[in-house]
C-alpha cells in the first residue's frame, strides 16, 4: 500500500460545539476516520469522560487502536454505525450516551489510496468497499448485475441522467472484457456520456452511485439515525454531517418527523404539546464558511444538522 494521507475534518469546530460536550459525558463518534473530530471531543472531556469510536474501515480501525493505546478514555470497534446499539449495550451505555457524531461518506485516505478503488482519478482495483473483508466489490457486482439494476443504481443514487446509456455500455463491455479497474470504468462512462458538466468528470456521479450501493450507505444511515436516538440520554445530542443531497434529505426528514412527534391526521383535534416530539432541532443546517472552504474544498457540500433528545 502507498502512504495514508491524512483526512482534514470538516466543520470541526461547529460539529464539536453542537455536541455541547459535558466533560464527564459518554460520547460516540460513529465515523472515526482518522479521528479529527474524535480528538477534538477528547480535548473537551475530563479524565472521567469516555469516547467510543466506530468505523467499518480496517485502516480507520488501525488509526483508532493507536489512539486507544495513548488515551484510555477512548476505545474503538469495527462495525457499522447502523449497528451501534451492539457496542453501546456491551458497555451498558444504553440511554446514557450524551452525544453522537456521524460524519458520513468517505474519508480522504479512502479516496487517495488507489488500491481502495474509490477514485476515478487513480487507477486501482474496482473495489469501493469501506470494509474490504465484507460483501462484494464494485467489480464483482458489475460483473453479474442485471442491466436494469445497474441503470436504477446509477440513476437514483448518482442522479445521473445518462444512467441507461452507461448501464448498457457496462453490460456490452463485460461481454468481452471484465471491468476490474477504476480507470477502465471511468473511461467507459466517459465514452458513454454524450455531454459534459463544467468542472466535473463524467464518471463522478456513476462512481458515487456504485459506492453508495456497494456500501449500503443510505440504509445504514436510516438505521444509524434510529439507533442513535434510541441510545442517547434525554438531553443528549445527535450531530450528523452529510455530503450529498440524498443523505441530507434523509437526515432532514428524519429529524423533522421526530421533532413533530406522533403522526395524526392534520384535522385531528390534538394540541402540538401532546404530540410527544422525540427531539428538538438545534439551530438550522450549518455549512462550511469561506475560511474553511479556502483550505478544504471537500467541505463544499457538507451540511451539519443537530437534534437534542427530549424523551
Ligand atoms: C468522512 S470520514 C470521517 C472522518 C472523521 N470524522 C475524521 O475526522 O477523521 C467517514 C468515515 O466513516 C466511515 N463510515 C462510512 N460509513 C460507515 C458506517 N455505516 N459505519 C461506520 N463507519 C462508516 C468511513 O469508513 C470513513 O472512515
Amino acid at each position: 500500500m502507498t502512504s495514508h494521507p491524512e483526512h482534514l475534518p470538516v466543520l470541526l469546530t461547529e460539529a464539536v460545539a453542537s455536541l455541547d460536550v459535558k466533560p464527564n459525558g459518554l460520547y460516540v463518534d460513529g465515523t472515526f476516520g482518522r479521528g479529527g473530530h474524535a480528538r477534538a471531543v477528547l480535548s473537551e472531556l475530563s479524565a472521567q469522560g469516555q469516547l467510543l469510536g466506530l468505523d467499518k474501515d480496517p485502516a480507520a480501525i488501525a488509526a483508532g487502536e493507536a489512539l486507544a493505546t495513548e488515551d484510555s478514555r477512548f476505545s474503538i470497534e469495527q462495525c457499522s454505525f447502523a449497528e451501534l446499539a451492539t457496542p453501546i449495550n456491551a458497555r451498558l451505555w444504553q440511554g446514557k450516551v450524551d452525544g453522537i457524531l456521524l460524519d458520513i461518506g468517505v474519508s480522504s485516505p479512502q479516496i487517495d489510496v488507489a488500491e481502495r478503488g474509490f477514485s476515478f482519478q487513480k487507477d486501482g482495483p474496482l473495489d469501493m468497499r469501506m470494509n474490504p473483508d465484507v460483501g462484494i466489490s464494485a467489480a464483482q457486482w458489475l460483473a453479474k448485475a442485471e442491466m436494469a439494476d445497474i441503470e436504477a443504481v446509477i440513476k437514483t443514487l448518482g442522479e445521473e441522467r445518462y444512467g441507461k446509456r452507461i448501464a448498457r455500455a457496462i453490460v456490452e463491455t463485460r461481454e468481452h472484457t471484465p471491468i476490474t479497474t477504476t480507470k477502465q470504468l471511468a473511461a467507459l462512462v466517459d465514452k458513454a456520456s454524450p455531454s459534459r458538466e463544467k468542472n466535473k468528470h463524467p464518471a463522478t456521479r456513476t462512481f458515487q452511485a456504485i459506492r453508495i450501493y456497494i456500501n449500503n450507505e443510505l440504509e445504514d444511515l436510516k438505521a444509524g439515525l434510529e439507533q442513535a436516538l434510541d441510545v442517547l440520554a434525554v438531553g443528549g445530542r445527535l450531530a450528523v454531517i452529510s455530503f450529498h443531497s440524498l443523505e441530507d434529505r434523509i437526515v432532514k426528514r428524519y429529524f423533522r418527523d421526530q421533532a413533530l412527534g406522533d403522526d395524526y391526521p392534520s384535522d385531528f383535534p390534538i394540541r402540538a404539546a401532546d404530540l410527544n416530539p422525540r427531539v428538538r432541532l438545534i439551530g438550522k443546517a450549518i455549512k462550511a464558511g469561506k475560511a474553511e472552504l479556502a483550505v478544504n474544498p471537500r467541505a463544499r457540500s457538507a451540511v451539519l444538522r443537530v437534534v437534542e433528545k427530549l424523551a
